[in-house]
């Protein structure tokens, strides 16, 4: 059972989901967070900067994950998820670096250890570094997802298993076409990312989707209305058992 709660407006809930993971991190001050990307949480990240600016020490045992990261593009590149995220949280909050964890698409992390691998191998390698991360803190315990036009979450894109694991994926064209305009002029988004698999997403112990404007009506209505389904990704979500969607009236239709 999903449960739905419906917001005036953009503002409204980016405050109500600020207020959800701090009143969370106030009740479990090492909680382990799954994070989205993308313009939905944009809010809920500067309300929560707001209300916990450095000095309250909100976020001093929080442990992040974030759902995912483009493939082929270094971490400080402007477009990157390690810039989103230093940007929009990780530079105004008192979260301790080796705490934060964001899927490193261009292989570094492991080309570091092991030179002479290929690419390819690299990059399944970081998958599954990624997951035994996670593992290690047992699962996620609060996953915030936004919601791909498509139904996609974190970048499961539809037809993706319902039991996946972390893995690489070749994004959709509407979802490259969605993203285009957060890279520079001239450049356009990797064809590949690295994205937190459903199956590793389902085991959070709770999950919180947003959705915001009018474009992802139809996606909530699908959601709402629909059966579990792998060509939309999200309705995986009706097999769990602690699922909010938070979605403003635009999504909504109301
Ligand atoms: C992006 C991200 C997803 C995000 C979704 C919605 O491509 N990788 O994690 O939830 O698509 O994005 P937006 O909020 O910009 O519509």
């Amino acid at each position: 059972m999903i449960e739905w709660t419906v917001l005036d407006d953009e503002t409204e809930l980016a405050e109500a989901a600020a207020g959800l993971m701090l009143d969370a991190i106030r009740r479990r001050p090492d909680i382990v967070l799954g994070l989205p990307t993308g313009r939905t949480p944009l809010g809920m990240y500067a309300a929560v900067v707001r209300h916990c600016g450095v000095e309250q020490h909100c976020f001093r045992d929080v442990v992040t994950f974030n759902l995912d990261e483009y493939v082929g593009i270094d971490p400080e590149h402007p477009a990157s998820y390690h810039t989103y995220m230093q940007r929009v949280l990780f530079d105004s909050v008192d979260l301790q670096p080796e705490n934060t964890h964001i899927p490193d698409g261009s292989g570094r992390r492991v080309l570091s250890r092991n030179p002479e691998l290929p690419m390819s191998e690299a990059l399944l390698r970081e998958c599954e570094d990624y997951e035994r991360a996670i593992a290690r803190h047992g699962s996620l315990d609060l996953t915030f997802l936004g919601l791909g036009t498509n139904g996609h979450i974190g970048f499961n894109e539809p037809g993706t298993p319902f039991d996946s694991r972390t893995h690489i994926v070749t994004l959709a064209v509407s979802t490259r076409e969605a993203n285009a305009p957060h890279f520079p002029p001239g450049s356009t988004p990797p064809e590949q990312a690295i994205t937190v698999g459903i199956g590793t997403i389902l085991e959070s112990s709770e999950i919180i989707l947003l959705a915001s404007g009018e474009g992802k009506r139809p996606a909530i209505e699908r959601l709402r209305t629909g059966e579990q389904d792998p060509s939309f990704p999200a309705s995986a979500l009706h097999a769990h058992g602690r699922v909010r969607c938070l979605v403003d009236r635009a999504a909504a239709g109301r």
